[in-house]
């Protein structure tokens, strides 16, 4: 992809390389509004795109499944927390006294949504293992797609912490929306989610209602499901089918 103008969309986005740093290269994507909007990085990098190949498979066992999930968090959590703000601090190392770099005052919240989301826990830890874990379950009518809300466990001082959702899959965004606004009635202000496929369709629909939400993908994939399709609706195609009987090994 070069600098210019597509319509990837449903509406013109202008496509900007910010990072060609040795490790990552992350494409974002801002609406060519005025002003710049919600934006969607789409975390372009050969072990991203290699382990979501893998992830696709459909035969692939559910261990496999689960340990790629991680990985793959892991490696968009890394590109989610790059602006997070460090401080110089003083440690004794083996040589004597030093000064290194460490996170400054920053108190971070993992939102996993029920239940897929807590597939991808486990790598986001790994990353940061003190961060508190906010739980939102939600269960998604089959019919009308819509969210129902069941359980709700959010971290004390909400609104001093960076919320990060964690769900593997961004469809009609009904859930990250349901999410989002139950984080902003929280008092949560930096609220940021990572998907591992995101549809079009879940993207504009954030876009439209959360323009200041950063969110971190590992890939866009083509549509959602309809009428027609041989799949029940709602679904991302090509996509991973349903995220959380594979994780728990339900289906
Ligand atoms: C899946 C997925 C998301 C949601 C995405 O969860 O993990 O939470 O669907 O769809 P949306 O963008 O259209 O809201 P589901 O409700 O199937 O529950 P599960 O995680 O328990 O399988
Ligand atoms: N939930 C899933 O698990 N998969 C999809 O493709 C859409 C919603």
């Amino acid at each position: 992809m070069r600098r210019g103008e597509c319509s990837f969309f449903f509406y013109r986005v202008t496509v900007v390389r910010v990072c060609s740093c040795a490790d990552f290269g992350t494409w974002v994507l801002w609406t060519n509004t005025k002003e710049r909007l919600m934006s969607l990085h789409v975390v372009d990098h050969p072990l991203i795109a290699h382990k979501m190949g893998v992830l696709r498979r459909k035969k692939l066992p559910t261990k496999d499944f689960n340990d790629l999930v991680a990985e793959i968090t892991a490696l968009l959590l890394y590109e989610a927390t790059r602006d997070l703000p460090t401080e110089a601090c003083r440690i004794t190392c083996w040589s004597g006294r030093t000064t290194v770099r460490r996170i400054k005052g920053r108190m971070l919240t993992f939102v996993p949504i029920l239940r897929a989301g807590m597939g991808m826990l486990e790598g986001a830890k790994r990353l940061v293992p003190g961060a508190k874990i906010s739980v939102v379950g939600l269960w998604r009518d089959h019919e009308t797609l819509d969210p129902h809300e069941y359980y709700v466990k959010l971290a004390s001082d909400m609104s001093d912490r960076l919320a990060i959702i964690l769900d593997p899959m961004l469809a009609t965004g009904g859930s990250a929306l349901a999410t989002f606004d139950l984080l902003e009635r929280s008092g949560c202000r930096d609220i940021r989610g990572i998907f591992l496929v995101a549809a079009p369709e879940g993207i504009a629909r954030l876009q439209a209602a959360h323009p200041g939400m950063k969110i971190f993908v590992a890939a866009v994939d083509k549509r959602l499901t309809g009428k027609g399709d041989p799949y029940p609706p709602g679904y991302i195609l090509p996509g991973l089918g349903d995220a959380g009987d594979r994780l728990f090994g339900t289906k």
